[in-house]
């Protein structure tokens, strides 16, 4: 089996924690791409969804499923998203992608995060996939000191605007032992938007794509 079918595996069994009626958030990727597909079969029975980038928006009305302003809501039942790694904890590294702000707001005010994962994305200490930092441009040259500072390897992603006008800048080389205490650190740069590092905001439940079936589990 296929990285590609594990991913389709985790994002069907996430139909399991939508509840008849409600707005559910939907993250971004190419993970969260076959759980849109999956919604689609079942788009009658939730009202709608609060998207968390450009692209899964386009996604969710190509498939019919309706997308509403995330300011006219104070929380939500469930966010479905995926990671690019999660360890034992449950924290996770997200922002491959470019959308870490808009997930970040969504799994914040969401009472549970169901985190969509194929085995690939399981690791003991996060920092091998480089850790994304949206910042605003001016901040490039000081974020990037500090950085280097903290041991961390700063590279700018070219060709990348977000959508909120800024930049990203991924961190090689990081061995993250202490999760919050590094989510911590990287926030208080001035000019940080939002590090990838989902560690204060851990998920609830990962649902974990396998060969023979879906691994569930449960903080
Ligand atoms: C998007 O910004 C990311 O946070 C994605 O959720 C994450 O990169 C996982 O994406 P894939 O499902 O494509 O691996």
């Amino acid at each position: 089996m296929t990285l590609n079918e594990f991913k389709k595996k985790a994002a069907w069994a996430a139909l399991d924690y939508i509840c008849p009626g409600t707005v559910i958030g939907v993250g971004t990727g190419t993970t969260v791409f076959y759980f849109i597909q999956a919604l689609s079969a079942v788009k009658k029975i939730i009202y709608g969804a609060i998207s968390s980038s450009n692209s899964s928006t386009v996604l969710l009305k190509k498939y019919g499923i309706k997308v509403l302003n995330i300011n006219n809501f104070n929380s939500l039942d469930v966010y479905i998203d995926s990671a690019d790694e999660i360890n034992y904890q449950m924290q996770m590294i997200k922002g491959g992608g470019a959308a870490l702000t808009g997930e970040k707001i969504i799994a914040e005010i969401s009472k549970k995060f169901v985190c969509i994962i194929d085995q690939s994305k399981r690791v003991d200490v996060l920092g091998k996939f480089p850790l994304p930092i949206e910042i605003i441009p001016m901040a490039l040259t000081y974020i990037s000191r500090e950085i280097i500072k903290i041991g961390g390897n700063p590279k700018f992603r070219k060709n990348v605007v977000t959508e909120n006008g800024n930049i990203i800048l991924d961190v090689y080389n990081l061995h993250i032992q202490n999760p919050i205490l590094m989510e911590d650190k990287i926030n208080s740069f001035p000019g940080v938007v939002t590090v990838g590092l989902f560690a204060k905001r851990s998920a609830d439940i990962v649902l974990i794509g396998k060969k023979n079936g879906v691994e569930v589990i449960k903080k």
